[in-house]
C-alpha cells in the first residue's frame, strides 16, 4: 500500500469515527441524523476554537447558525405570514387561509437555543409553525424573545409571558378567530422551559385571580 493510499485509509477512518454516533436500529433516518449530529459537533468545535484565539465569543460563533438559516416572513398558499409585535416584543405569525366555520385553535411557540441563540426566523422554526399552522387550523404566534447574553434572566421569560397575556386578550383572540378553549404553549429545549414557566405564571396569575381571562379555560 503506497503511502497515499494509507492516508487516505486513516483519513477515511477518522471522519467515519467522527460521523458516527451509535443509535438504536429502529430510528428513522438514522444516517440523516448522524450526520446532522457531526455538523453541530463541527460548529461546536470551530466556535471553542474561535473563542480560544479571541476572535468572538463562543455563543456569538454559534449565533452565526441563527443568521446563515434566516428566511424572511414568506406567505405560502396555506398560511399568511408576518413579522410584527405583541406587547412590544416581536413575533411571527402565522395566520391559516383555509376558510373554516368554527374558530380556530392558538399555539404560542418559543423556538429553542439554550436562551442564546436561535429565532423563529430560522428555517426549521419557521417550517414547523407553518405546518403547525397548516395542520391544525391554528393561529400560531411564534415568540423572538430576547436573548442573552446581552440580556439576562428573567428578560426571556418576561418577554414569553407579556406575549402569552397579550395574545390571551379576549379582544385580541376574537380579532384572530381563536377559540379561547383551544390555545396551548409549547417550546423546545430552552423554548419548553419558557412555555412551562408561562403556563405556571398564567394560572397563578390570570386564572386563579380570575383577571381579564373572559371566557379562557382554566383547569
Ligand atoms: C398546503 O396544504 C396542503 C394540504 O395540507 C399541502 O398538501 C400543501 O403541500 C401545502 N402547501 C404548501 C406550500 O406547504
Amino acid at each position: 500500500m503506497g503511502t497515499k493510499s494509507l492516508c487516505l485509509f486513516i483519513a477515511s477512518v477518522l471522519i467515519a469515527y467522527y460521523i458516527y454516533t451509535p443509535m438504536p436500529e429502529n430510528f428513522e433516518d438514522r444516517w440523516k441524523l448522524m450526520l446532522i449530529t457531526a455538523v453541530f459537533r463541527t460548529v461546536e468545535h470551530l466556535a471553542g476554537f474561535a473563542e480560544r484565539l479571541g476572535l468572538m465569543h463562543y455563543m456569538e460563533a454559534l449565533m452565526l447558525i441563527t443568521v446563515a438559516e434566516y428566511v424572511p416572513p414568506t406567505s405560502d398558499e396555506n398560511v399568511t405570514v408576518t413579522d410584527t409585535e405583541f406587547s412590544n416584543v416581536p413575533v411571527r405569525l402565522y395566520l391559516p387561509r383555509k376558510q373554516s366555520s368554527g374558530l380556530k385553535r392558538g399555539m404560542v411557540y418559543f423556538h429553542g437555543g439554550g436562551w442564546c441563540v436561535g429565532g423563529a426566523g430560522m428555517k426549521s422554526y419557521d417550517l414547523l409553525s407553518r405546518q403547525t399552522s397548516n395542520q391544525l387550523n391554528a393561529v400560531v404566534v411564534s415568540v423572538n424573545y430576547r436573548l442573552a447574553p446581552k440580556y439576562h434572566f428573567p428578560v426571556q421569560f418576561e418577554d414569553a409571558y407579556s406575549v402569552t397575556k397579550f395574545f390571551l386578550q379576549g379582544s385580541v383572540l376574537s380579532q384572530y378567530g381563536v377559540d379561547p378553549n383551544r390555545i396551548c404553549v409549547a417550546g423546545d429545549s430552552a423554548g419548553g422551559n419558557l412555555a412551562a414557566a408561562v403556563a405556571q405564571q398564567v394560572y397563578v396569575k390570570l386564572c386563579s385571580k380570575q383577571v381579564h381571562l373572559q371566557n379562557v379555560l382554566c383547569v
